[in-house]
This record gives structure tokens, sequence and C-alpha cells, in this order.
């Protein structure tokens, strides 16, 4: 398998095509942004926990029955990945009140969320990702009643085993959010799951072990992300 030119340089990864048109090759950067990339900065090692910390949730997620973009580690910082189409839509579910839910409803970080609630984002950074819901979707095209009954679904079986897998080395699965994509007729998950995307606290302490720690500028980021890839037995870091 060839590596070909960039397709595609998002704020944290970039996307390669290969010689197969079914597959392209996904590069985790050090970069590091918050605020619709309004705060860079480039973290050392980042690439590379995120790189491994990602394919060891995939794996999971995949051993549970639910279909991925992800094929396989091939570097330190580099992922096979299926090519999919990708929906312009982000998928949030919140277990617990933190973020932007917090300023737009004027409600207190930390509340538990029964039942955990969800939320679709249009993918656009100008915009700073405005909430959409079912109807615009549709409306604009952006994906078919059907899709988006698969992405709640989909978005809500993997709260299931992640919750359960975080909760099982001590931490609280906050929040997170999700892209799918079309491949060959299927709706897949075709997002990373990463410390970048998601919240996670220590059960015991609350301490944020997420990019919250670079978004609030609390220190240690790259520090914490090894510190969960530890207690889940992510290998080679
Ligand atoms: P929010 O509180 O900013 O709406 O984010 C909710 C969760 O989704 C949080 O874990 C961060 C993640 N997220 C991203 O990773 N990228 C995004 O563009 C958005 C909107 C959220
Ligand atoms: N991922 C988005 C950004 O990099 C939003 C965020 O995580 O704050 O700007």
């Amino acid at each position: 398998m060839q590596k070909g030119k960039e397709l595609y340089a998002g704020k944290a990864k970039s996307v390669y095509l290969t010689d197969n048109p079914d597959e392209l090759i996904l590069l985790f950067r050090n970069d590091t942004s918050a605020f619709d990339g309004e705060k860079i900065d480039q973290l050392d090692r980042k690439g590379m926990v995120n790189n491994r910390f990602n394919a060891f949730i995939m794996e999971k997620l995949e051993a549970a029955g639910i279909q991925t973009h992800h094929k396989q580690i091939l570097s330190d910082q580099e992922s096979l990945v299926k090519n999919l189409d990708m929906l312009p839509i982000e998928c949030v579910v919140r277990n617990i009140s933190a973020g932007s839910i917090c300023k737009r409803l004027g409600v207190e970080e930390g509340m538990d969320l029964n039942p955990s609630t969800f939320e679709f984002f249009l993918k656009n950074d100008e915009l700073h990702d405005p909430m959409i819901n079912d109807y615009h979707i549709q409306s604009f095209g952006w994906a078919t009643q059907a899709e988006v009954e698969a992405m709640k679904k989909l978005t809500f079986e993997v709260n299931d085993v992640l919750k359960a897998l975080f909760k099982g080395i001590g931490l609280l699965l906050v929040d997170y959010k999700l892209e799918f994509g079309r491949y060959k007729g299927e709706l897949v998950l075709g997002d990373e799951f990463t410390p970048d995307g998601c919240r996670l606290w220590d059960a015991e302490t609350r301490m944020k072990m997420d990019k919250d720690r670079f978004r609030q500028g609390l220190g240690g980021v790259v520090e914490a992300y090894e510190e969960v890839a530890h207690r889940l037995g992510v290998p080679g870091i």
C-alpha cells in the first residue's frame, strides 16, 4: 500500500490518499486546537498517544459490533482507515453537563443527565459549529431520516460500550463528539475517539483528563491522556 498525496488537513489530523480508493491514511499530528482554531499549540507525543488510544477504542467498538472506519495502525502517528463519504454533522452525547451546554442553557457543570442527552451540530468552524436539529438535516439534505436515526442509535451504542469501559478504570465519560460517513451503502463511524474529542473526569476527584486541560490552560495535557491510556492498558504508550 502506497501513501499518496494529502487530501485534507484538519486542525489536528491530516488525511492522505492511498493507491486503494477505498482506503485513506490518517496522520495524527501534535497540533492541538480549541475554540474553532482560535487557540493553537504543538504538544509533544500527542499524535502518537492519540493514534494508539484511538486504535484501542476502535477495536473495542468493533468487538461490540459497531462498525468503524479503522483498519490498522501503520506507524506511531498513522492509521489506515476506510474512505467514507462523510456527513457534515457532529453528534454529541452528554452524560454529565459541561462545556457549551452550560453556557447555552445556563446550567451548572457536573449535573448528571438522566437520560443522557443528544445534540447535532453542523461541522462548520466559520459558523462555530451551530447546533442543528433533525429537521434541518433533512431540509438541507445533509442526511436522510434513516441516517439521522442511525446516527442517534450508533452514538448511544458507543455510549453504552465506552461508559462501562471508562467506569472500569475509575473515569466518568462526561460527553463526546462523533462523526459518521457512508461506506458501501452503510453508515459507519468515521471519527477518532481520543481525549481530544471527549470529556473524561476522574470518578473520585473529578479531575479533568481531556482537552479541557488545554482549553482551560490547566497544563499536563498529554500527561493526562497518557494516564488514561495507561489505565486502559493501551499498548505502546
Ligand atoms: P461542547 O461542550 O463544546 O459542545 O462539546 C461537547 C463534546 O464534544 C466535548 O467532549 C468536545 C466535543 N467536541 C469536539 O471534539 N469538537 C467539536 O467541534 C465539538 C462541537 C465538540
Ligand atoms: N475541536 C474544536 C476546535 O479545535 C472545538 C474544541 O474542541 O474546542 O476548535
